[in-house]
């Protein structure tokens, strides 16, 4: 079966169609070309060498293997499969389901081959207990997969605690071990210290990959295939990316592409980067975007070790929606975005609009037209007027929305956001900002070892009278 290659279309970033001022000009597309040019060699390299674990995922069949043996084990003894994690553990999983299964699947047992999915990707009280509430008596048609790679994360290690608590209270210590699957480190941690011990069933995050490069392994993969994803056809798509991707001509590698021009675009003061779908199954994509861009692209440090704060602020949008909310901004407020669309050739179902009433004769150009016809109208209509105000577009079009054009997409964009960190010249791999923050909630919470944070943070823990108004 012969399957389409999605395309980055990047006209609408050239000075000949927005400007020289805020277009790129055949000389700067030349100077991209030799600066990339040596990068993605470099970036093959790394790979070579074993630094970049996440580029061989695709070619990995027995994660594949393991994942089917799991999921005929478990998928037809269950209704409602719970995914417990967060961030890299949490939104490749959400943006597989939006993007490859229908709208109602939960909602509709004719609509879904496979149990009902939740993922539970924060600690608020109020949604887990209601969550907890609905699921009431049907703990043993559950099945939890708790992923988290170093079994450390306070929020995913909370849920965790919740769910064997109550899978001991209520269905004993065989239950637990039925009812669990846990995706972890396959060697250390305090994930795999329990599920060894509790003789828990277990996924593994390779080693080398980090969470939020992680959703082509058992980690996105499981829940994928519980609910009938085809993941063959997903790691298909990723190594067909995989052969474009490796070339070393910049102008038929897409990630070079992408990854210069967004380099090039923050360079000249275009700092945030929009991304855009115009359909409604990519609009988690867009999330799971937007985490591996920041937490890979937002640095303090460069590779040398000097201070730079460098990062473009990635914002999801969703078409049509976001027009009648953000698009005033896009067009007159500050030329600082570079804008990323996610535009679908075929939606997969034809809605026709039927004629409006007689007393109503200025929607007669709606009657008879397609809904998909008028949401690709509209992307090319808000293109068009950022194009007027000269603001930089790019399109990533997809022919049609399936498990081989996602996992295309999944693997340009990681491969986009490493040589994106090589032009930048920072590490895409590490997240150390985010660990004070993880350190301070240990402190709150009276974690041992923490004291003398707690107590450096008295004076913000405080809420002082004088400054509320
Ligand atoms: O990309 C990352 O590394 C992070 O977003 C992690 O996925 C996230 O912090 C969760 O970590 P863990 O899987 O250890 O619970």
């Amino acid at each position: 079966m012969s399957q389409q290659q999605i395309k980055l279309y990047y006209k609408n970033v050239t000075a000949e169609v927005i400007g020289a001022e805020d277009g790129i000009t055949q000389k700067q597309f030349k100077d991209l070309d030799e600066k990339t040019n040596p990068l993605i060699t470099e970036l093959n390299a790394q790979r070579k060498a074993g630094n970049t674990a996440y580029r061989d995922l695709p070619y990995d069949e027995k994660i594949r293997r393991k994942v089917r043996d799991l999921v005929a084990e478990l998928r037809d003894k269950c209704e409602n499969l719970v995914v417990l994690g967060i961030g890299g553990s949490a939104l490749g999983n959400i943006a597989l389901q939006t993007a490859l299964n229908p709208y109602m699947y939960n909602l509709d047992g004719t609509q879904r081959r496979g149990p009902r999915l939740f993922v539970f990707d924060n600690i608020d009280p109020s949604q887990f207990g209601s969550f907890l509430d609905w699921l009431n008596d049907n703990l043993d048609k559950t099945i939890f997969n708790v992923i988290s790679k170093t079994g450390q994360t306070a929020e995913t290690a909370s849920q965790f605690l919740i769910i064997r608590q109550l899978l001991l209270d209520r269905l004993g210590p065989v239950g637990f071990k039925n009812q669990v699957v846990a995706t972890t480190d396959p060697a250390k941690g305090t994930l795999r210290k329990i599920a060894d011990d509790a003789g828990l069933r277990c996924l593994e995050v390779p080693a080398g990959v980090g969470g939020r490069f992680s959703v082509l392994s058992a980690v996105g993969l499981f829940s994928a295939a519980m609910c009938g994803i085809d993941i063959d056809l997903l790691h298909a798509g990723a190594r067909d990316m995989d052969t474009r991707v490796t070339q070393n001509d910049f102008y038929t590698n897409p990630a070079a592409v992408l990854a210069a021009i967004n380099w090039h675009c923050y360079n000249i003061g275009k700092r945030i980067s929009v991304m855009m779908p115009y359909n409604c199954a990519l609009k988690d994509l867009a999330d799971w975007y937007r985490q591996l861009w920041a937490e890979s692209l937002g640095k303090a440090q460069d590779l040398a070790g000097g201070e730079i704060h460098n990062g473009p602020t990635p914002v999801k949008a969703l078409g049509a929606t976001d027009q009648h909310s953000q698009l005033q901004l896009y067009r007159e407020g500050p030329n600082d975005k570079l804008f990323t669309f996610l535009q679908v050739e075929q939606f997969g179902r034809e809605l026709q609009i039927p004629a409006p009433p007689a007393c109503a004769p200025e929607l007669d150009y709606l009657a008879g037209a397609d809904m998909g016809r008028l949401l690709k109208a509209e992307k090319l209509a808000t293109e068009y007027a950022l194009i007027q105000s000269s603001r930089p577009c790019l399109s990533i079009i997809f022919e049609k929305v399936d498990s081989y054009s996602v996992g295309q997409f999944i693997y340009l964009y990681e491969v986009a956001t490493s040589l994106a960190a090589l032009l930048f010249g920072i590490d895409a791999y590490n997240q150390p900002a985010v660990e004070l923050g993880k350190q301070a909630s240990f402190a709150l919470m009276g974690r041992k070892g923490y004291e003398q944070l707690a107590e450096k943070m008295r004076p913000i823990a405080q809420i002082e009278e004088d400054f509320l108004v």
